[in-house]
């Protein structure tokens, strides 16, 4: 969708449909509602009060022109009670406002920047970005294709002082959903497709066109870095291992380093644990991390922030075969720490340690950030919209958990005990790679902070919202993007 900012007025917009937004409990319209309104002789008041619309968040009703005004279709979304406003009424309304022209055949919109109360940049941002998500669909895989489609969006601001901030927030905003769609395409995309071969194409296709730095390593070069961890995951696939490093430096003085890690299992079987029928049946999802990494990466060159990023993905599948590792095995990472497998499918957090180490090793980063789809006992924690955070840095969790409320993303920060550590203990190696059923997303996490040791890092386990059984108010069931936009709104906050 090409995204345009203009200074309107709405009403006097060409497009197939204009968006306007009516707060809840007020007599009478205000703003471009008003105008509009006005425009069609009082029509849309009477159709509001008739049809007693009562503006709650994200509601949707639409009224015809009947050629009073160039737009065909005037589409009213509703905010809520004026005083409840936030952001995220703000995305979640312009993302039902463009669902709804779309279902209605408009192929161009243009929408007021909703929120009057709120700071313009940031309005013009939720309203972009709520606008694009709201709008995905994937029909990648599909014979028809749906001919309806949003074209163009115009984001009508008719104040000329606030167009320039009005224009920075849209395009930031077009860029958070362009990236959040991106990691969804990916994710979406079935396993058949993306294997650790083609996640590595892409890595190199978006190093060429966003000018990053990327290496590749092949098992091989994987074996001599030491990785027995990742490789180990590997040794039961027929599809060669990839790890992938694309790195992003800012222009002018060099700043912190950070590592942004993600969970690259193109399909977890379980492995020689194979995992029941149904628990496999998503498990196409398990490099929603490793999707967000490329995403996010793909997107720094755009939004220019001043930290240097390293993207960092150990992409393989997870699969049973007489090569496979088998359970009691003892595997050696990256740092020499040695792992009894307890479970071959709690691979995620065997991956995740090697990069790490490469991380820590081979980067030299001053902080690291990873993102992985890694335990189910998180979604029974949390649910399936959010997020778990874990951290040995609280000023980092922080930080995060700021970002992710300025994204509109869900996180829900859980604790490492110490106490829980013995659950890690190992008869013959250093750790074991399970502990007990209970407090399983910990566990996992713990199990990565001894990777970790003393550097600032932080793990997001991102199982439930990663990918959703149900549509939410800014996508349709499948993957979300989570959490692309927290991270981005983090790296942009360094
Ligand atoms: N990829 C799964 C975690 C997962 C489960 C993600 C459900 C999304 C939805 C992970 O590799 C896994 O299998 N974890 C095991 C760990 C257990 C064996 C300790 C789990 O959560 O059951
Ligand atoms: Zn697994
Ligand atoms: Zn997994």
């Amino acid at each position: 969708m090409k995204v345009d900012v203009a200074g309107g007025p709405l009403e006097t917009s060409k497009t197939d449909a204009i968006v306007v937004g009516v707060y809840a409990e007020e007599k009478t319209l205000r703003d471009a509602a008003a105008r509009v309104d006005k425009a069609l002789g009082g029509q849309l008041s009477e159709v509001l009060e008739a049809e007693r619309f009562s503006a709650k968040p994200a509601h949707v009703t639409h009224v015809h022109t009947a050629g009073r005004i160039p737009a065909g279709r005037v589409i009213v979304v509703g905010l809520g009670k004026r005083v409840d406003l936030t952001l995220e009424t703000v995305r979640r309304a312009a993302s039902a406002a463009l669902r709804r022209a779309r279902d209605l055949g408009a192929k161009s919109v243009a929408i007021d920047v909703l929120g009057g109360r709120l700071p313009a940049r940031s309005r013009a941002h939720a309203v972009t970005e709520g606008a694009l998500l709201g709008a995905y669909t994937f029909d990648r895989y599909k014979r028809e294709k749906s001919e309806k489609r949003v074209e163009a969006l115009t984001v009508v601001e008719a104040d000329t002082p606030r167009r320039r901030e009005v224009t920075e927030g849209a395009r930031t905003g077009e860029v958070f959903a362009d990236a959040t769609c991106f990691a969804r395409d990916l994710v979406n995309s079935p396993a058949n497709d993306v294997h650790p071969t083609y996640l590595a194409k892409v890595a190199g296709d978006i190093a060429k066109e966003a000018k990053l730095g990327v290496k590749v390593f092949d098992r091989a070069e994987c074996q001599k870095m030491g990785m027995g961890l990742f490789l180990g995951v590997a040794a039961g696939s027929e599809q060669p291992p990839k790890f992938i490093h694309l790195s992003y430096t800012p222009s002018g003085r060099k700043r912190r380093r950070v590592a942004v890690i993600g969970k690259g299992i193109t399909f977890d079987s379980g492995g020689l644990d194979l995992k029941s029928a149904e628990g496999m049946l998503r498990m196409k999802d398990d490099m929603s991390g490793a999707a967000a990494v490329l995403a996010i990466m793909r997107a720094l060159p755009r939004l220019a922030p001043s930290v240097e990023v390293h993207g960092l993905i150990a992409a393989t599948e997870n699969m049973p075969s007489g090569a496979a590792i088998r359970p009691g095995d003892v595997l050696r990472a990256m740092n020499g720490t040695t792992v009894e497998i307890g479970n071959t499918d709690a691979e995620g957090r065997l991956t995740l340690a090697d990069a790490i180490c490469y991380a820590i090793d081979k980067v030299g980063a001053d902080e690291m950030v990873d993102m992985a789809t890694l335990t189910g006992a998180c979604v029974v924690a949390l649910g399936p919209l959010c997020s778990g955070l874990f951290s040995n840095d609280q000023k980092l969790a922080d930080r995060l958990v700021e970002a992710a409320e300025n994204a509109g993303e869900r996180v829900w920060q859980l604790p490492l005990f110490d106490e829980y550590r013995e659950n890690l203990k190992s008869d013959v190696a250093d750790f074991n790679n399970v502990g007990p059923r209970g407090g399983g997303a910990i566990t996992a996490g713990l199990f990565l902070k001894e990777f970790a040791g003393d550097r600032p890092w932080a793990h997001l386990d991102i199982a439930g919202p990663a990918f959703v059984e149900k549509d939410t108010p800014t996508g349709p069931k499948g993957a979300t993007g989570a959490p692309v936009r927290t991270m981005l709104c983090y790296l942009m906050s360094q």
